[in-house]
């Protein structure tokens, strides 16, 4: 009696594996004869104490046979199902005709093209283009430029000071000394690079920026040179019809010493809000060489003058296109960035 309801089960089971379409459907299949608690055959094996004694050993071979069945039954059900779920990933159809996305080429970023324009003006006039550290010495940073420690100028650079009393260069003119010290003059070098300072980032301020530091030292040379270049690298920049403006300044390293500003490309130098109604726009500080700086060089400052200037390039490139906030050029965004490609 026993023994044919297990071939019953078993029957059953193969017939109903058979017509299994789903997971869902398997494993609920599954959880009905093999469950360990109230799966039917579970349920079948638990009455094999009210047997008879020399009944039980063969009860338990067939049960064990029943169980091997039912999982092999439903083994098949499931490589069935897993058949069809690949066949039907690799059924899937694709257009291959559709046009794809057009890749996105990158360009040089509007920064380094601005910097190219001003680089290939000093290359043509015989200048070297050279770098220097960022990581810098008080005595490169300051000192080598007249600046004493107590100089209140020390204060207005708001500077980086790093453990160990070395700082970020707050400027580009610590290669100024670098330079003299390394070259006997005459020379002329062009330092592009980066400057650090502790100012609260806005439209306008950033902790990090770019300076363009030139230097020109022989003999003869006068602030009628510095003029020069200055207007001639703003209408080449800015196109012919920008006029230069030398604005009275102070810096420790220089005397006499200037601001560079360029006439307001918007209103030609009527004032609007671009630049917040001057009518010109700052380009960077400059001036001649102070003599106190030629002599811890170790020139001869009798013999030899020279002028110097830190352009922003920032400054530089919001001019020459019309930008409103530094804060995009280090921002990144492809939308921004592709107007200049
Ligand atoms: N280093 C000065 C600054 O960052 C600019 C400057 C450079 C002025 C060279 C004069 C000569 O403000």
């Amino acid at each position: 009696m026993e023994m044919d309801e297990l071939s019953a089960l078993e029957n059953e089971v193969r017939e109903r594996a058979a017509g299994v379409a789903t997971q869902s459907e398997r494993d609920a299949l599954h959880a009905e004869f093999l469950g360990r608690k109230g799966g039917r055959l579970s349920k079948l094996i638990a009455g094999l104490g009210k047997l008879p004694k020399e009944q039980r050993a063969e009860f338990g071979r067939r049960a064990n046979d029943a169980k091997l069945a039912i999982e092999s039954a439903l083994a098949q059900a499931q490589e069935r199902i897993d058949d069809a779920q690949l066949e039907s990933v690799l059924a899937r159809t694709y257009d291959v005709t559709f046009p794809p996305l057009p890749p996105r080429t990158g360009s040089l970023h509007v920064l380094r093209q601005t910097l190219e324009v001003v680089v290939d003006f000093f290359r043509g006039r015989g200048f070297a283009i050279v770098t220097g550290p960022e990581v810098e010495t008080e005595f490169y940073n300051f000192e080598a430029l007249n600046i004493p420690p107590d100089h209140p100028a020390r204060e207005a650079m708001d500077t980086f000071y790093l453990p160990g009393g070395s700082l970020l260069r707050a400027h580009t003119s610590p290669m100024q000394m670098r330079t003299m010290q390394q070259y006997s003059p005459p020379i002329a070098v062009l330092v592009p690079g980066k400057a650090y300072r502790r100012d609260a980032t806005d439209a306008r301020h950033a902790f990090m920026f770019h300076q363009i530091e030139g230097l020109q030292i022989d003999r003869g040379v006068t602030f009628g040179h510095l003029k020069g270049f200055a207007s001639d690298l703003c209408r080449r920049l800015f196109g012919r019809s920008r006029r230069t403006r030398f604005r009275p300044s102070y810096f420790p390293f220089t005397e006499p010493s200037a601001e560079v500003d360029v006439s307001c490309g918007v209103c030609d130098g009527a004032g609007c809000r671009t630049c917040g109604g001057s009518g010109w726009l700052e380009m960077g500080g400059a001036g001649m060489v102070h003599p106190n700086v030629l002599r811890t060089a170790g020139y001869d400052a009798e013999e030899f003058t020279g002028w110097a200037w830190g352009l922003g390039l920032e400054r530089i490139a919001l001019v020459r296109h019309g930008i409103d906030d530094i804060r995009l050029f280090t921002e990144n965004d492809p939308g921004f960035l592709e107007q200049f490609a």
